[in-house]
């Protein structure tokens, strides 16, 4: 059975092909904009800490993508820079190795998931990594599972892709899927 980010993975992958424009919401080492920048046309890629663009563009140069384009800046700043996608992908939390105290935080994150949703395209996918397993994590479960539930189902399809019989606090899933564009007076953004 797939693992929570293996089926993140997997559930962009099915629709990403060459043509289309990508985007990692937290860079981090960089696995995630390697894995996307082998599909994709292009990826943009945010993070907070410089140590992740160092990082993220060794290991995108190891595998000779040069398809990456690299945002020293928080994912709450994406509509500054990006006017679409067809893909994301949140992997929410700390750097593995890094500064614990650096985490992704439930309203910025948030700000940036409603951001995204605007901008994808329709037919396009976002998936959202969440860890509990640390205090800013649960709190960010709770409330980004708060406002993905409340997401207009004729826009969205909204699934949760989670472990239920762990005795630790394992990573989940949230997966989206836009239907609709966003883009008419009907649509209620909150
Ligand atoms: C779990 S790591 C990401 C793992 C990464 N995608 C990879 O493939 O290695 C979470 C990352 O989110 C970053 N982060 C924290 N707050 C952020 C923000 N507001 N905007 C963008 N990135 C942020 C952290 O610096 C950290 O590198």
């Amino acid at each position: 059975m797939l693992k929570p980010l293996e089926m993140a993975h997997a559930f962009l992958a099915e629709i990403l092909t060459k043509n289309d424009y990508a985007l990692d919401a937290t860079m981090g080492n960089g696995h995630d904009t390697v894995f996307l920048a082998k599909r994709a046309k292009e990826v943009f890629a945010f993070d907070v800490q410089f140590e992740a663009l160092q990082n993220t563009r060794n290991r995108a140069d190891a595998e000779g993508l040069d398809n990456v384009r690299l945002f020293w800046s928080g994912h709450q700043n994406i509509n500054h820079y990006i006017l679409g996608c067809k893909v994301a992908i949140f992997n929410l939390g700390y750097l593995p190795n890094g500064d614990k105290s650096i985490t992704t935080r439930y309203d910025t994150t948030i700000d940036a998931i409603e951001q995204v949703l605007n901008i994808l395209s329709v037919g396009g996918r976002v998936s959202i990594v969440i860890y509990p397993g640390h205090e800013a994590g649960k709190l960010e479960k709770v409330e980004v599972l708060d406002y993905v539930s409340a997401l207009d189902q004729n826009y969205f399809t909204v699934m949760l892709y989670e472990p239920l019989n762990q005795i630790n606090t394992p990573p989940l899933l949230v997966m989206i899927e836009k239907i609709k564009s966003t883009d008419d007076p009907f649509y209620d953004r909150f």
